[in-house]
């Protein structure tokens, strides 16, 4: 049984009133660690040893370059304990294991690289105006202590992104993790400490939300801005609490992304981008192409070989190579989702495949849910509306592609979306009149790290990713000069 401990000023610590939770795993509900619960007294501790650390520490001064020779450290680290990062991730949140090797783990450090190199090339304005003898130039300074909040569904990929840009533009960070997923996060931080990141500029705290060491980061007058990903709910009440001290805030909150299916489409490629928008990391995926529009001509015929794709997927034990759908994350969201199958059934769709919890051998124990498929959707049912979060797909038919546009839109979130088809016509016209941070043409789940990522409508508040970031994470500074002394 691990023990897991805040790390906070370069040092492991349990809470200051000793009080722990147990972690679980989804693959069949043990408990597979001890876990520090830190309270208001823990966020406080946290929060003065990144105050001291950005107030007088050597982070915010050192140049860029200095910087990135840390981070590379500990992408470095993280690469070199890939499998044990992705055995720990497996095992606390039910990712399929070849996810989590080579993509998540990967990225995680690639994060770290990505946005210490751009850190170290960011450009800076200047604004002569000799008629005047007169110079303006920006600086780009860090902002101060960075409160990162992450969702358990890609534990240590979301992580650094948050924590890599606060970093690796001069920032100090408390960082915490979700409490269903404390595992990586606890090997993050070594992997810091292990690099020679000075105390106080990275502390991972431990626990819940509301009440506890999640909302006193938010209130805190110490810190000066927050990076949430989760719930679109959670965000709404950390910036009520963020108001009050006027935080900084970017927020990346749910989606129900459409997915359009022209007729004219590569059919292969658009059943296994639509399978892999879905049932991909078991639909716990805030960027899920969760409602499938297909155009009629060909309905019937993609609903067929949609169908044959789902059932074909491997549904097993995360540890395993082979799998490609696992476990949902706890007992609670399994119900949550189970009560959205029977809605859909109730609200009149037709359920073309699973729909049930899967509970034989290996599953026994375990949160399973066999890939669902729903078909002849209304996009106004809750089941295209909602969330599920799970690996459930409602397909949606539609006549032309503006009936595609205008339900794509009749939805509160705008997170993402995919457009599959051969007409560049459409396909650009698509891309501009859906309301949605991102849209994917024939293809899902790219990224450049340069490009701005977040959500329109209830999926976000700003954009992160490349100068996004450099935005979100730094103060921009103008002087001006005359010429003449
Ligand atoms: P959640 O909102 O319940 O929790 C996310 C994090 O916020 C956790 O660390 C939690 O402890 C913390 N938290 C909860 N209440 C808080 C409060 N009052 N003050 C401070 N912190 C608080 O979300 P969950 O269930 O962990 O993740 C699933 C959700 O995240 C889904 O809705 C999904 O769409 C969204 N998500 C969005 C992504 C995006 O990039 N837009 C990416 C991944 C997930
Ligand atoms: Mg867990």
């Amino acid at each position: 049984m691990q023990h897991i401990q805040h790390y906070i000023d370069g040092q492991w610590q349990d809470s200051a009133d000793g009080v722990t939770f147990e972690s679980v795993s989804p693959i069949d509900n043990s408990v597979i660690a001890q876990v520090a619960r830190g309270s208001v007294l823990d966020a406080d501790r946290a929060v003065e040893a990144a105050r001291r650390a950005f107030d007088s520490g050597p982070w915010p001064r050192m140049s860029p370059t200095e910087r990135k020779k840390i981070l590379h450290k500990a992408a470095a680290l993280i690469e070199e304990r890939l499998e044990e990062f992705a055995a720990a991730e497996t095992l606390d949140v039910g990712k399929p294991i070849a996810e989590a090797r080579s993509k998540d783990v990967p990225r995680a450090a690639y994060n770290l690289r990505f946005f210490a190199d751009f850190a170290e090339f960011t450009h800076t304005e200047t604004y002569a105006k000799p008629w005047d003898q007169v110079m303006t130039y920006t600086l780009r300074e860090p902002v101060g202590v960075a409160v990162c909040i992450s969702p358990w569904n890609f534990p240590l990929m979301l992580e650094t992104w948050k924590i890599a840009p606060a970093l690796a533009f001069g920032n100090t960070t408390v960082l915490k993790p979700a409490e269903q997923s404390p595992l990586t996060a606890a090997l993050l931080a070594q992997a810091f400490h292990d690099a020679g990141m000075p105390p106080g500029v990275v502390n991972i705290v431990q626990g819940f939300g509301p009440d506890e060491v999640g909302e006193r980061l938010t209130e805190h007058p110490g810190v000066d801005l927050i990076t949430f990903t989760g719930e679109s709910t959670t965000g709404s009440a950390i910036m009520t609490k963020a108001a009050s001290t006027l935080k900084r805030c970017s927020f990346e909150l749910g989606g129900k992304s459409a997915a359009i299916v022209m007729a004219d489409a590569d059919l292969d490629k658009a059943v296994a981008g639509t399978i892999d928008g879905i049932f991909r990391n078991q639909g716990e995926v805030c960027l899920a192409g969760s409602r499938l529009m297909v155009q009629r001509p060909v309905y019937d015929e993609f609903c067929a070989r949609y169908v044959a794709a789902a059932e074909a997927l491997q549904v097993g034990d995360p540890r395993e190579a082979d799998t490609q759908v696992g476990p949902l994350v706890s007992p609670e969201h399994m119900e949550k989702v189970l009560s959205y199958i029977a809605l859909g059934t109730a609200e009149g769709a037709k359920l073309l495949t699973g729909g049930t919890q899967l509970t034989d051998g290996v599953f026994a124990e375990g949160n399973y849910v066999a890939p669902t498929v729903f078909a002849d959707v209304q996009n106004s049912s809750r089941i295209a509306q909602e969330e599920i979060f799970g690996p459930v797909q409602a397909i949606v038919p539609f006549d032309d592609v503006e009936d595609a546009i205008a339900m794509a839109n009749d939805n509160r979130y705008g997170l993402a979306g995919m457009i599959w088809t051969t007409d560049l016509d459409t396909a650009h016209k698509v891309a501009r009149e859906v309301r949605t941070g991102t849209m994917w043409v024939n293809c899902f789940f790219i990224r450049d790290l340069r490009a701005p990522f977040g959500g329109m409508k209830d999926s976000g508040i700003g954009r992160e990713g490349g100068t996004h970031s450099e935005e979100f994470f730094t103060e921009a500074k103008a002087v001006v000069m005359k010429f003449t002394s």
